[in-house]
C-alpha cells in the first residue's frame, strides 16, 4: 500500500502545535510497520537548512492562477520517512507559519503543488491522507481528478480532523482563482455563503478520522462542531477516532538528551534531580519536597487558561510552585507575568517557544495542568504520563481517552480529571492530587500507572492502516 501524507506542518521541519508532532511521526511509524509512505509538507523559512538533504526537483512548475509558479522540492528523511518539502518562497518564507490574510491561498497553492509533485515522483498513492482545513483543497481536487485523470483513478482520500475550531474560511468569490470554478467544486466549499476548506474536506473525502474516540463523538454535537456538526453527523458512518501516539524516541526519560538526569518507572531518582535542575533553571529556591505544577501550551482559550487563572492563587497558597511555558494571547501572557511578579519565589514563566525547555519541564515537574475547554487529542498529557508527571485534566476529547482517575481503593488510574468547565471542580482535583502527593507511596503508584501506559505510535499506525484498508474497500 502506498500512502502519501500531506500536512501544513511536520516535525522536525516545522511545528506550531500537535499537528506537527503527528504529521512528523505517523509516516515514520507507518514505514516501521512496512507501509510505503511519503510525507509532503511546505519548506518554510523556519525549516532548518540541515534538514534539506537534497534538491529533489528544481523545476516543479505548478500551474497556478492562470500562470506557472516555479517552485522547487527538497528531499529529506529527517523525520524517519521519505519527505518532500515544497519550496515556494513568496508563500512560505515569512516570519510565521500561519496568521496571514491569504493563508487560504497559501495552502490552496501548497495542496495543488503537492498533487503535482506526487504525480511527478512515481505511481499514484493508494491513499492520500489529508490533515485539517489546510488540505481541504486536495480533497476537492482529487475528487475531480479521479473522474478524468487515469493516474488518480484508484486513489482514495482520508481526511483527519485535528481541530474543528479552525476551518479555513474565505470569500467564495476567490474559488475560481484556485481552479475551483466548477459548480460541483464550488458547492463542496460553500458554507453559509462563504467558502470553507474544512467543510470541503469533510464533505468529499472518502473517509474521515479524528484524533481521539471521544472527540469523534463531540464534533457531532453543536458545541464542538463549530457549525459543521450536521456534516459530521451525516457522515458519521465514515468517521473514526484514532488517538494520537507519542514518539517515544523523542519523549523518553531514559534517553532524553535535553534532561539532566535519566529515569524510568523502576527508579525515579533521576526525576528528583531533574526537579532540582528545573527549579534552578527558573531561579526558584530549591525546596524539593514542594510540588511543581506545570503547563506548556499555546496560550489560547481552548487550553482552559481562564480556569488556571482562577485557581493559581489557591495553588500558591499551598506553597507549591507553578511553572508555565507558552505564548499566545496577550491577556494570558500578562496574567502569567503578573503572577510571577506577585510570587517570584514560587512562579517561573517562559514566554515563547522552546522544545528543550518543554522536555525539562516534563521531566522536572510533579503535576501537569491541562483543563482544556476542548481538546481533540492533546499530546502533553501523554508526554507527562511517560515522565511520571501526573496530569490533572478536564474530561474532554483525547484527555478523557488517555487519563483515568486515580482510585485509591483499587490503586488504578494515572491522573485526575473533572467534568464541568468550572474552577471549583478543577480545584477539587488539585486538592485531591496534593493529598495523594503527600503520601509518597500513593504518588509512586499513580506515577507508575502512567509511565507504564503504552501510547506508542505503532498502535496508532496500525489503526490507520486498518482505516486505509477500509477506505480502499478491502475490509
Ligand atoms: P495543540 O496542538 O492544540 O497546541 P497538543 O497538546 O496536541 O496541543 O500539542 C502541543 C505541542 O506543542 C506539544 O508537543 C507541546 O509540547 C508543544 N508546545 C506548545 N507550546 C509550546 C512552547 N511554548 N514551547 C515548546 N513546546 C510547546
Ligand atoms: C490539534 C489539537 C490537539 C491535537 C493536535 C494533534 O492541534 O488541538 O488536541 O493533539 O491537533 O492531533
Amino acid at each position: 500500500m502506498r500512502v502519501a501524507v500531506i500536512s501544513a506542518e511536520a516535525v522536525p521541519y516545522s511545528k506550531t502545535g500537535g499537528l506537527g508532532d503527528v504529521a512528523g511521526a505517523l509516516p515514520k511509524a507507518l514505514k516501521q510497520i512496512g507501509v510505503d509512505s511519503v510525507l509532503v509538507t511546505p519548506c518554510y523559512w523556519q525549516t532548518k537548512a540541515e534538514y534539506l538533504w537534497s534538491t529533489a526537483i528544481d523545476d516543479l512548475n505548478v500551474d497556478w492562477r492562470g500562470g506557472v509558479y516555479p517552485a522547487k522540492a527538497f528531499y529529506s528523511e529527517a523525520n524517519g520517512s521519505p519527505t518532500f518539502l515544497i519550496d515556494a518562497p513568496s508563500y512560505f518564507h515569512r516570519d510565521s507559519i500561519y496568521g496571514y490574510r491569504e493563508d487560504h491561498e497559501r495552502f490552496a497553492f501548497f495542496n495543488h503543488a503537492a498533487l503535482t509533485l506526487l504525480k511527478r515522483i512515481g505511481p499514484a498513492p493508494d491513499i492520500v491522507h489529508l490533515n485539517d482545513w489546510h488540505c481541504g483543497f486536495s480533497a476537492v481536487e482529487l475528487a475531480s481528478l479521479r473522474r478524468w485523470d487515469a493516474y488518480w483513478q484508484q486513489t482514495r482520500t482520508v481526511f483527519s480532523i485535528h481541530n474543528m475550531a479552525y476551518q479555513g474560511v474565505f470569500g467564495a468569490d476567490e474559488l475560481w482563482k484556485f481552479g475551483f470554478g466548477g459548480e460541483q467544486e464550488r458547492n463542496a466549499f460553500l458554507s453559509n455563503g462563504a467558502a470553507s476548506a474544512m467543510k470541503a474536506g469533510l464533505l468529499v473525502s472518502d473517509t474521515l478520522s479524528t484524533v481521539s474516540r471521544r472527540y469523534a463523538q463531540e464534533i457531532q454535537m453543536p458545541e464542538n462542531g463549530y457549525g459543521l456538526d450536521w456534516l459530521t453527523r451525516q457522515r458519521s458512518d465514515r468517521l473514526v477516532g484514532i488517538t494520537n501516539g507519542v514518539d517515544y524516541e523523542v519523549w523518553d526519560p531514559r534517553t532524553d538528551p535535553d534532561i539532566g538526569a535519566h529515569f524510568d518507572e523502576q527508579n525515579l531518582e533521576g526525576k528528583r534531580e531533574c526537579k532540582r535542575l528545573l527549579l534552578e533553571e527558573f531561579s526558584l529556591p530549591v525546596r524539593i519536597e514542594r510540588p511543581i505544577f506545570a503547563n506548556i501550551t499555546r496560550l489560547t482559550a481552548q487550553k482552559g487558561i481562564d480556569l488556571m487563572m482562577q485557581v493559581a492563587g489557591e495553588i500558591l497558597a499551598t506553597g507549591a510552585y507553578i511553572i508555565s511555558l507558552g505564548s499566545g494571547e496577550k491577556r494570558y501572557e500578562d496574567f502569567w507575568q503578573a503572577l510571577r511578579d506577585h510570587a517570584p519565589d514560587q512562579v517561573g514563566i517562559f514566554r515563547g517557544y522552546s522544545e528543550s525547555l518543554a522536555h525539562k519541564i516534563e521531566a522536572g515537574a510533579d503535576i501537569f495542568m491541562m483543563p482544556s475547554k476542548f481538546e481533540p487529542c492533546g499530546l502533553n498529557q501523554m508526554y507527562s504520563l511517560r515522565y511520571g508527571t501526573v496530569p490533572i485534566v478536564r474530561a474532554v476529547g483525547g484527555l478523557d481517552d488517555t487519563v483515568q482517575n486515580f482510585d485509591s481503593v483499587t490503586g488504578t488510574g494515572n491522573g485526575f480529571k473533572f467534568g464541568p468547565y468550572s474552577a471549583d471542580r478543577f480545584l477539587e482535583r488539585i486538592y485531591e492530587a496534593l493529598f495523594a502527593y503527600a503520601d509518597p507511596e500513593t504518588w509512586r503508584t499513580i506515577q507508575r500507572n502512567g509511565m507504564e501506559q503504552d501510547n506508542s505510535w505503532q498502535n496508532a499506525a496500525r489503526k490507520y492502516v486498518e482505516l486505509y484498508g477500509w477506505t480502499l474497500g478491502r475490509w
